[in-house]
């Protein structure tokens, strides 16, 4: 047999005490499923939680990497999409989990994207009070983003991810392999989040992605590894700052307080996807610091020309359909969690690499912003 050199796999550490834990991120990590998370097993047998494109997809390659150390899968199919994070789904969920005899000692397994991450780990947070689980996020968004740092969580119809809780993972396997089987799109909304990492705190990181970017959307794996390790270890970092976002944890929020408005207002539908909105909502960020005289107008413009390399959503005109008005998008934006005493708080930018968090943006320069980016459409 020939034996089929794989490139190494990077190890990233999320050090929070006794809640540490290790990203994986490389190549055939669900093939070798078992021997990685054999180690936090009491039994040989874990419940994974799935949606039905990516077990379609992947559970039986995950079936037959677990296999390889005797464990054996009971699994739980969800339908696919943001709808998916309710509390529906979650009360099926811890149901079915409760149903499947899942005690205290055993480990639960997300696997898929970011919606998937969210609402298991949110069920494992509650179940008998809090159980153990492992993300195989099976997204570029979820390697990079949701499925590190222990926010889990539902969304309510007044708003998106208002109901959760902090429940750190024991272990995340990103198979880089895994990301071959995205739509395109899906693929794309997921680089809103990597790109993020690059405009809030890591201007080399942003040059990179605009030289290797293109290649990495069209399949190359050595760079999408390189990409979600720096990433994740950034976040990791930021993380083991500020577990809870009282302070610096909040930057990660760029381009969200804008996105998660939009995501509201479409009905967390396919017209907008997360990480679309995300893209959009940094471009947003980034064009009202430079209209507040906090970044050059230089700033903006570069985010715009890498968002249009990439072929990627970044103005209100690319979203398809009616948008509500300006106050309406307000609105929506004043029910994020970053609120404090009722004031918006924003991730705005010094410069591509410089972000910081405020309350002091007045309403009148936000109003201006989203009157012109509504009257482009
Ligand atoms: N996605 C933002 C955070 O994890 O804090």
């Amino acid at each position: 047999m020939i034996d089929i050199v794989r490139p190494a796999i990077d190890d990233v550490a999320v050090s929070l005490g006794e809640r540490s834990y290790t990203v994986r991120v490389g190549q055939g990590l669900i093939a070798r499923a078992g021997p990685e998370i054999a180690p936090l097993l009491r039994r040989p047998r874990v419940a994974v939680v799935s949606e039905a494109t990516v077990a379609g997809l992947h559970l039986e390659a995950l079936r037959a990497g677990l296999a390889i150390s005797g464990i054996t899968l009971e699994a739980l199919i969800l339908p696919p999409g943001e709808a998916t994070k309710s509390w529906q789904h979650l009360q099926q969920t811890v149901e079915w989990l409760l149903a499947q005899k899942v005690e205290r000692g055993d480990v639960v397994v997300a696997f898929g994207g970011g919606v998937i991450g969210d609402l298991v780990g949110f069920a494992a947070s509650i179940l008998r009070r809090g159980v153990r689980f492992v993300q195989i996020p099976t997204s570029l968004l979820a390697q990079v983003d949701s499925s590190v740092g222990g926010k889990t969580g539902i969304n309510s119809p007044q708003g998106k991810n208002l109901i959760g809780a902090f429940h750190q993972p024991s272990l995340v396997l990103a198979d880089i392999d895994v990301l071959d089987t995205m739509t395109p799109r899906d693929f794309l909304a997921g680089y809103g989040e990597v790109v993020k990492y690059g405009l809030l705190g890591d201007a080399a990181y942003f040059d990179w992605l605009g030289a290797h970017g293109p290649a990495m959307a069209a399949g190359d794996k050595g760079l999408r590894q390189q990409a979600v390790q720096r990433a994740v270890r950034m976040k990791a970092d930021i993380v083991e700052r500020d577990e809870t976002e009282q302070g610096d944890r909040a930057l990660l929020n760029l381009g969200h307080t804008f996105g998660h408005a939009l995501e509201a207002a479409t009905g967390y539908s396919d017209r907008l996807l997360h990480g679309e909105g995300v893209a959009i909502g940094c471009q947003l960020a980034f064009d009202l610091s430079a209209r507040l005289g906090l970044c050059a107008q230089e700033a903006p413009v570069r985010v715009a020309e890498h968002l249009a390399d990439m072929g990627m959503k970044r103005s209100l005109a690319d979203i398809a359909g009616e948008l509500p008005g300006r106050d309406a998008l307000i609105a929506l934006m004043a029910q994020d969690k970053k609120v404090v005493d009722g004031a918006m708080r924003f991730i705005l930018a010094r410069d591509i690499g410089d972000s910081f968090v405020t309350a002091d943006v007045p309403r009148a320069a936000l109003a201006a912003l989203l009157d012109e980016a509504l009257a482009g459409r």
